[in-house]
């Protein structure tokens, strides 16, 4: 079982080169306990998606310290800049495109050209933030289907394995609801209602959409599918290349003629963590499609097929603009 530890300069020390070496800290935020990760490197990302069990990447928000690191991470808008000044550190995520020399790993934000980032208030994960030195990825700490976590305790309650080396107490969380998530990669857009209200929004920047599961708001779970798409097709459960395809290959059964593989050893949560960069990469002009061999649909097998029919789905469609 994962242990409770109060924060101190000894545990924060200890939090931190734990996430340096690619395991999961559990830290409090005013919001919710969040399940972090080294947001720079894939693999420890992919753990996280394996500790929640999420049968889909749905994309994580970055929790940075300062504005001077979210600004090396994301490209602002003035809007993105009235609204951080206005409520930074706090309960905000902003959604805003990546900046090209951007470090965060690429499932951490499911592929998306875009990542949703804020700077938290809580003293412990401010102080996490600047010892570890690294952006953190970190969704609410628990389970996938299950309510997010206020407490320490109820993060131990949800038994994650190995992965998670610790579990910061700081008590129970002021807020007790997850960030507000505003969409700014276009006109401003509600994606989740949360620690901010929409109001105090709306009196800082003028008029905001709300996003619904149906309507053609952007990065509603429909619109979703198409960002996956590469603009090659992509075949499924492929086990040859035809001519002109490039075979992206999975486990040490994959022919030498694949041309990258996810995971030689069978392993899912490193395949899941070399799928975007790996699809990305394959995704050339000279080639006539990415051949993807099977890939099992255990654990993060799961939402790694997710991913990849959605990718098919759009590749056939890339010629609909977005
Ligand atoms: O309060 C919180 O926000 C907590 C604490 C730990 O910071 N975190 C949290 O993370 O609730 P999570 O992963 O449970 O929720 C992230 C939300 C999801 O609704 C996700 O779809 C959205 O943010 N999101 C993240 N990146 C996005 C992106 N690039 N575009 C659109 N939505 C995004
Ligand atoms: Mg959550």
């Amino acid at each position: 079982m994962t242990l409770i530890t109060p924060a101190n300069p000894e545990t924060l020390n200890a939090a931190a080169s734990a996430l340096k070496s690619g395991r999961l800290v559990a830290f409090p935020t005013e919001t919710v306990y969040g399940l972090g990760a080294d947001a720079t490197q894939e693999l420890a990302v992919a753990r996280i998606f394996a500790a929640k069990a999420r049968p889909q990447f749905n994309p994580l928000i970055i929790h940075v310290p300062n504005l001077t690191i979210a600004e090396q991470i994301v490209i602002f808008t003035p809007v993105a800049r009235r609204l951080a000044q206005e409520f930074w550190p706090g309960p905000l995520t902003l959604v805003l495109p990546r900046t090209t020399s951007c470090s965060v790993s690429l499932l951490a934000g499911a592929g998306l050209d875009s990542l949703a980032i804020r700077i938290p208030a809580h003293p412990i994960a401010q102080a996490l933030l600047k010892i570890s030195q690294c952006p953190l990825a970190a969704p609410s700490a628990n389970r996938s289907g299950h309510v997010s976590p206020t407490t320490a305790s109820h993060v131990a309650s949800e038994k994650f394995g190995s992965d998670v080396a610790m579990i910061l107490d700081g008590g129970a969380c002021q807020i007790g609801i997850e960030s507000t998530v505003l969409d700014l990669t276009s006109s401003p857009t509600l994606l989740r209602p949360g620690g901010i209200s929409l109001e105090d929004l709306i009196a800082k920047i003028g008029d905001i959409r709300i996003a619904t599961e149906d309507s053609a708001a952007p990065r509603s779970p429909g619109m979703m599918e198409r960002h996956y798409a590469p603009s090659r097709p992509l075949r499924l459960n492929a086990r040859d290349p035809h001519p002109g395809e490039v075979l992206l290959g999975f486990g040490p059964t994959a022919p030498p003629t694949a041309a990258l593989n996810l995971s030689l050893a069978g392993s899912v949560v490193e395949a899941a963590s070399n799928l975007f960069a790996m699809i990305r990469n394959l995704d050339r002009p000279d080639i006539s499609g990415i051949a993807v061999m099977p890939i099992p649909t255990t654990g993060l097998g799961q939402a790694i097929n997710d991913r990849l029919r959605r990718a098919a789905l759009g590749s056939t469609h890339n010629d609909n603009p977005q």
